[in-house]
């Protein structure tokens, strides 16, 4: 056997190595590059208990992608075993990891049979004898469920568990778990904090695309399996032949990982890229310049995944051009991409963005279910609606958007922002999972019956073919990719909620930090901790009780600017005057927003007794003396809460720096950084947001912090 030809003597050299890695972690210069694919050695004692686990690693096909999976788990396994592995690509009589698909596994052992059928990308895992070798088996219907299961295998063994005596399934919960990237083709990312595209530059796609192969990597570990490359406002001269010629290496790239390239495009593309007069959906010249340009770009990447199109919104061209609906407009595209096997992203963030802010009727909240709503069952079947988790657009606080119990004979995906735009912008911690588990587990109560979001949009509630999740990424060359190590772990939150979104918060932080800092129990404690907390303190001092936006709306989405919300026609207001705050969005006396949820959620929302304290301002508009359910007035929460949550950063730092002996110091004093400019950018909210409000209110503070009664 291969795995003889390496001696004693250099396993031992090996050993000693890896022993002396192992205990000095702090040797280790941290980039984050690795994200959470460290595959950092692991303590010899923890190794010895991997020691069955066989050496060699056979592909039963040639795949690409099995090819990826197979040197993967080289790649991983030696490091952090401390011992060689090495690649067959076929079965010959010795132990052995077995990757392949169920019939070329079943071909060798005939009477393996899963616990359960091998349906999408899911995978297998199975300790098994083949031919009187012992063997781990990672088989699936598709090429790509054998990539996860080999990123399964490799984490669990980062995480120290158990891979011996193995019969497990595991499917993912959606076929849909795609990210999108807002790339401008110039390398500017909208919305992106961790430095300039992986794929553009200067107009063009990147000569070099190590890191675009990079990425596709770190997104098939977490089960990803559909990329859009640029920015939703998209540049039409993305469908130019000679730059699908462009993006064709950028699929290239993506391939071996599984991972299927889309393309944003802009729905008046067949008038602005040269030939026609219109781009009018129902125009048969249109759909037949579509046809021929969906075909040109299947003839350069035969595995496209398809389109996303951003319509009618901020400015963007759409249906509305012709007095045509998004469903024709949808449709025309899908049509294209059908014969492929293609699948068109038609996003319900459609608005009108100079509303009459004097109309207390006007409601931006309402525009995606009145713009949908009425086109239920018009949208072909490899169309889908991806609708943003909320009705606004990304806040701290939301409650979900309305529409996903609206459409029952529409694909949907829901989108989450894994970029913090509006939420610290990955210079503040804030750990998205939970309030994404707060959307998915969110239950609509369709027909009063049980309805979570996560159910609907997986395509299970109503029989839908098509539908799950995509985030709004937005990496980019930094180093770690977001710009910060501990937000890394947002991505990898999406990418395992995408998966499985019956995992809880806690779980997924623990297997992130685990993967990204190693297994020392203060550091994986600490860590967990901060994350699980941080969107609550982030939450307390931007924006409580769900009062929309506090944040600089006409400036750069991250500072305290509480009145740029009002007075212009955006629509993110929170009607803050003289006597009070929030939206009055009731059925009874406000814009009619909450008539948009099923009965029963609206019973949640209407009566002012009810509504959640969290979300309150979000529904209704009270006095600032108004007592919440927690006993206090609305304006003395709004104080503690920013005290509360500013002094709640502010401790973060202490927390952060117990770890400063077991975290190696290039991150160690990266995150400290961050954590102390935090702190001031808390303080600047808690200062900046109760002295408007007390300039607004005339109302002190009880605790004398803020107002005639503050002490000095
Ligand atoms: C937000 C964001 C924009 C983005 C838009 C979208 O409004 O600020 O930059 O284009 O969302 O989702 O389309």
């Amino acid at each position: 056997m291969r795995a003889r030809s390496f001696t004693l003597a250099s396993s031992r050299l090996l050993l000693i190595a890896v022993c002396a890695l192992w205990s000095s972690p702090r040797v280790n210069a941290e980039t984050g590059a690795e994200a959470w694919l460290r595959y950092a050695p692991l303590s010899p004692q923890v190794s010895k208990s991997y020691e069955r686990l066989p050496s060699t690693v056979v592909a039963l096909d040639h795949s690409a992608v099995l090819k990826a999976a197979q040197q993967e788990l080289i790649r991983g396994l030696t490091p952090m075993l401390g011992r060689t592995f090495t690649a067959s690509s076929e079965f010959v009589q010795g132990n052995s990891i077995v990757l392949g698909r169920l019939a070329e596994v079943q071909a060798l052992a005939p009477k393996e049979n899963p616990p359960e059928p091998l349906g999408g990308d899911a995978y297998w895992l199975k300790s098994t004898r083949i031919h009187g070798s012992a063997c781990l088996v990672i088989a699936a219907s598709t090429e790509r469920g054998v990539l996860y299961g080999a990123f399964e295998v490799l984490s669990r063994i980062a995480r120290e568990e158990s891979v011996s005596n193995l019969d497990e399934v595991q499917q993912p919960y959606a076929p849909i778990r795609w990210v999108n990237q807002w790339d401008n083709l110039d390398g500017r990312i909208e919305r992106g904090y961790g430095g300039p595209s992986i794929f553009f530059a200067d107009g063009k796609v990147r000569d070099d695309l190590t890191r675009a192969g990079e990425y596709a990597r770190l997104l098939a570990s977490i089960g990803i399996n559909g990329c859009t490359v640029n920015n939703v406002n998209a540049a039409p001269a993305v469908l130019e032949d000679s730059f699908i010629a462009q993006v064709r290496r950028i699929a290239d790239v993506f391939r071996p990982w599984g991972v299927r390239l889309s393309l944003a495009v802009d729905l008046s593309s067949p008038r602005v890229i040269r030939g026609l007069d219109t781009f009018d959906p129902l125009d048969p010249r249109v759909a037949e310049w579509w046809r021929k340009k969906v075909d040109e770009v299947y003839r350069q990447i035969p595995d496209f995944g398809g389109f996303v199109v951003k319509a009618d919104s901020e400015g963007r061209s759409g249906p509305s051009a012709y007095g045509r609906t998004h469903a024709d407009a949808a449709n025309v595209i899908a049509r294209a991409l059908k014969p492929h096997g293609g699948v068109v992203f038609y996003r319900a963030f459609v608005y009108k963005h100079h509303l009459d802010w004097h109309d207390l009727n006007n409601d931006r909240a309402k525009a995606a279910y009145d713009n949908f709503h009425p086109l239920d069952g018009a949208f072909d079947d490899n169309a889908i609606v991806q609708i943003k988790n909320g009705p606004i657009d990304f806040q701290v606080r939301e409650p979900v958007s309305p529409l996903f119990a609206g459409l029952r004979r529409t694909n949907e995906a829901i989108e989450l922002q894994i970029t913090q735009e509006y939420t610290g912008q990955q210079k503040q911690l804030c750990f998205l999972v939970p309030m994404w588990k707060e959307a998915l587990d969110f239950d609509m109560r369709v027909d009063e019956n049980s309805t979570h979001v996560k159910a609907i949009v997986s395509g299970r509630v109503f029989d839908r073919s098509l539908g799950g999740f995509v985030g709004v990424a937005n990496v980019g060359m930094d180093a770690n990719w977001l710009g910060s190590p501990l937000a890394m772990a947002n991505l990898y939150g999406f990418g395992r909620l995408a998966w499985n979104p019956n995992l809880s918060a806690e779980t997924i932080v623990d297997e992130w930090t685990h993967l990204t800092f190693g297994a020392d129990p203060l550091v994986i404690a600490t860590i967990n901790k901060l994350q699980l907390r941080s969107w609550h303190v982030y939450e307390s001092y931007t924006g409580p009780l769900g009062a929309g936006t506090l944040t600089n709306i006409l400036g750069n989405h991250y500072d305290p600017g509480p009145e740029s919300s009002e007075g212009n026609g955006w629509g993110q207001w929170h009607r803050a005057d003289k006597q009070g705050i929030g939206m009055d969005r009731t059925i009874a006396t406000g814009t009619g927003f909450i008539g948009q949820y099923p009965p029963e959620v609206q019973k949640l929302y209407e009566p002012l007794a009810d509504c959640p304290d969290k979300l309150l301002l979000f529904f209704h508009h009270v006095p600032y003396t108004y007592v919440l359910h927690s006993g206090k007035t609305v304006i003395q929460h709004i104080y503690d809460s920013h005290y509360e949550g500013a002094e709640e950063a502010t401790a973060f730092i202490a927390q952060w720096k117990a770890l400063e002996a077991h975290v190696d110091q290039e991150r160690y004093r990266d995150i400290l950084s961050r954590f102390e400019f935090q702190a001031g950018e808390a303080g600047k909210w808690r200062d900046g947001i109760c002295s408007w409000i007390y300039q607004l209110s005339g109302i002190s503070d009880q605790k004398g912090r803020v107002g005639n009664s503050a002490r000095r």
